[in-house]
């Protein structure tokens, strides 16, 4: 079995995730199941319907982030500074990829920096993974982390199916609950967990909550299938194709977890396989405080640049205050009280 190092396994994703078909074969991501129901009275005007929410504090036009996915080899640069600049011209938050590789050496720090440079007033969001937090023996090197980007959270991604099928992979999670917990009281940032497209259960997001986490992003199953993309850099395909739709689908992750809302104080972000407005006024009305969208985002920035990102953006606010109006929620915090209904 071939082993990458970090940058050129970074530069394989990101060219697998553009070139590929690396969504779940058989699963969606469960939004189908729902159903707005029609407001024939919505008593309001279109022209008043406002997307604007808050998120980390920061007043964010639309209930939509880029997530977390590059850095750390050479291109990643310039599709962080073109995504990065995207994010600040909408005023959406964004996460980075993985920081592993800029623990291990300084060589691509600027392709961590220039989000921070071209996007000086959004929320931004560092990332590392699970198996580096439970090594952990100082707060150093992720505080080093967190400056390069100026993040206003840290995200850590679980994602124990991707270690378990990655050739360089190490599916060791032992100790991942207290090194999440040592974070959360070594930083001042508030610390995020997400998964990276298998899901989060209502008992593991119980577990986290518990230990200080201020924000969960489902990342569940209909999207992007990462036991896929890793099948696909692995040259035992055969054997391992059964898990390629192996998780949790992304809405039921939000509706297993919105109950814990009651007695928590945290941030619930909807992803895994978000593409439509549909989707992102479905996960608020279920529950969800934000979405979030990865590979479609990469998808678009790759096929036609910044003007094809920024056009879908624009349609995906425009859709989604179309949706707000048919269901009478004026701001974003009326459409999570609007009711749907089950369809299957
Ligand atoms: C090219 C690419 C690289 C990614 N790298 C990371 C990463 O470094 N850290 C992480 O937390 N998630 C990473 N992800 C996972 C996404 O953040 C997201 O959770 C997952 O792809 C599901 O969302 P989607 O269906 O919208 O793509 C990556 C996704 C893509 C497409």
């Amino acid at each position: 079995m071939q082993k990458h190092t970090t940058p050129s396994r970074k530069q394989q994703h990101v060219e697998l995730c553009v070139n590929d078909d690396v969504t779940f074969r058989r699963k969606t991501n469960g939004f189908e199941r729902y159903e707005f129901i029609h407001n024939a009275l919505p008593e309001c005007n279109f022209s008043d319907i406002s997307t604007v929410t808050e998120f980390l504090e920061y007043r964010c036009s639309m209930p939509l982030l880029i997530s977390c996915m590059t850095g750390g080899y050479p291109d990643a640069e310039r599709i962080n500074g073109d995504l990065a600049e995207i994010c600040q011209t909408f005023n959406i938050p964004m996460g980075v990829g993985s920081q592993r590789q800029a623990i291990e050496n300084s060589q691509y720090h600027r392709s961590f920096q220039i989000v921070r440079e071209k996007a000086p007033s959004i929320p931004l969001l560092s990332n590392i993974g699970a198996p580096e937090v439970a090594k952990m023996k100082s707060s150093d090197d992720i505080c080093r982390m967190i400056d390069l980007i100026k993040a206003d959270a840290m995200v850590i991604h679980l994602n124990p199916l991707q270690e378990l099928l990655q050739p360089e992979g190490s599916p060791n999670f032992t100790g991942v609950l207290s090194g999440i917990e040592q974070l959360v009281r070594w930083l001042e940032i508030p610390i995020f967990v997400k998964e990276v497209g298998a899901g989060i259960s209502a008992d593991v997001a119980k577990r986290l909550l518990s230990v200080g986490v201020k924000g969960i992003d489902v990342a569940g199953a209909g999207g992007t299938s990462w036991a896929g993309v890793e099948i696909l850099r692995n040259t035992e395909q055969e054997t391992l194709s059964h898990y390629w739709d192996w998780g949790i689908p992304t809405a039921e992750c939000v509706s297993q977890i919105k109950p814990l809302k009651t007695e928590n104080n945290f941030t619930l972000v909807s992803s895994g396989g978000i593409q439509s407005a549909m989707e992102i006024a479905l996960s608020l009305a279920l529950g969800a405080d934000f979405c979030a969208s990865a590979r479609p985002m990469l998808k678009a920035l790759f096929t036609g640049g910044q003007n094809e990102l920024s056009a879908q953006l624009n349609q995906l606010q425009l859709d989604l205050k179309r949706i707000m109006f048919l269901v009478g929620a004026v701001q974003i915090k009326q459409l999570q009280q609007v009711d749907i209904i089950s369809v299957s």
